[in-house]
């Protein structure tokens, strides 16, 4: 049995982490779940948007399955999400971008592996008279450890990989990660293709020929906006999930935040939320139940059910009760019901 530590947070993250739930239940009974809060209500509890008791339940479980938090201005907010990431070593960040609206099967089937400790995130910024500095690292280590993350996911999929960096601009930065890169896909050059690419001619890229990336390996804050541009190419945020990984802890979110504008409609896309669980499923050793959780995802797409997000009438609940109709078995187990 692996325990789950389910963090719902605030506006449409309890909408679709119930989603995701549902389908996790109905795919296996070999997960205990846990839960903790974590954001707006934390706070109202414990004067802590990630309280030390959440942290610990993410800390004992196996993973954790996370929704969205809304951050605020005020000077007392910490952001709970940089505070576990770090706390956790959760130093890649893999973002999948797959286009299951494509006709006729796969279109766009590529991955955005992120560097998630340093960079432009670690708010290390000095005000003056004349303005602000933000001080921008990379280093050996932290770049040694995604390339090679970035390598292995590499190894499981079409065997392609592509750094994206700014390295004619960020000469000693960037040139440093894209050295490292070109040194450890050269040693696996007998299985893995690979290149590079300007961060402005692949976010181009992206848009124009999606469907020719495979694996891609970026910076900090390169890959947090070209994930939410490969994220629009396959249909929207909606669509995107996300996982936070370490050497010994895991988090799964949909790659969208809390969406205030549309929290308690029902309207929210759980895909991207459903498909997170899916990768938590796989990282946990269940590639079984996450194939099925994908297949399941993509039957509904191909059948032709479209979301509020997309256009179509589905809200939240009736979504995932189609997901949950098309995994073989559902019915018969918890999560699942019977549909009209
Ligand atoms: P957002 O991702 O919450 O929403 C952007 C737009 O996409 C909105 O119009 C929203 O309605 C739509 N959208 C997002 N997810 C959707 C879904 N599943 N189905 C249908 N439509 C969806 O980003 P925004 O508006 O910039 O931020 C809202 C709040 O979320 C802020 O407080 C922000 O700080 C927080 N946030 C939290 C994140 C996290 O907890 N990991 C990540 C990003 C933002
Ligand atoms: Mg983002």
């Amino acid at each position: 049995m692996r325990s789950v530590c389910v963090l719902r947070g605030d506006g449409i993250g309890p909408e679709v982490i119930d989603c995701a739930t549902r389908v996790l239940n109905a795919v296996t009974d070999d997960i205990e779940i846990v839960h903790a809060d974590i954001g707006q209500q934390a706070y109202k509890r414990t004067g802590k948007y990630l309280p030390d008791d959440t942290f610990e339940a993410m800390v004992d479980a196996d993973s954790c399955l996370f929704g969205a938090v809304t951050s605020t201005s005020g000077a007392e907010y910490d952001s709970p999400v940089l505070g576990f990431r770090k706390r956790l070593d959760l130093f890649a960040n893999i973002r999948p971008s797959r286009d299951f609206l494509c006709p006729g099967g796969i279109g766009v089937d590529l991955v955005i592996v992120r560097e998630n400790t340093e960079g432009l995130y670690t708010q290390d910024e000095d005000e003056d008279e004349g303005g602000v500095t933000t001080r921008r690292r990379v280093s050996q280590d932290a770049s040694k450890r995604i390339i090679r993350c970035a390598i292995e996911l590499a190894r499981g999929r079409r065997r392609s990989i592509c750094c994206v960096h700014k390295a004619n601009v960020l000469r000693k930065s960037d040139g440093l990660f894209l050295s490292l890169f070109t040194e450890a896909a050269e040693n696996e050059s007998d299985w893995l293709s690979h290149s590079d690419q300007l961060v402005d001619s692949a976010a181009a890229g992206i848009v124009t020929k999606p469907e020719k990336f495979d694996v891609i390996v970026t910076l900090n804050m390169y890959g947090d906006i070209l994930s939410d541009v490969a994220a629009a190419v396959v249909g929207g945020l909606g669509f995107a999930p996300s996982g936070n990984i370490g050497p010994s802890h895991s988090v799964f979110e949909p790659a969208h935040g809390s969406a205030p504008d549309i929290a308690g409609m029902g309207v929210a896309n759980p895909t991207a939320a459903i498909l997170s669980a899916g990768m938590m499923l796989e990282h946990l050793g269940m590639k079984d139940e996450s194939t099925r959780v994908v297949e399941a995802i993509s039957a509904v797409y191909m059948s032709g059910t479209r979301t509020v997000d997309i256009g179509g009438d589905y809200g939240s609940e009736r979504f995932t009760d189609k997901v949950i109709h098309y995994l073989p078995q559902a019915e018969r187990r918890a999560g699942g019901r019977v549909l009209d």
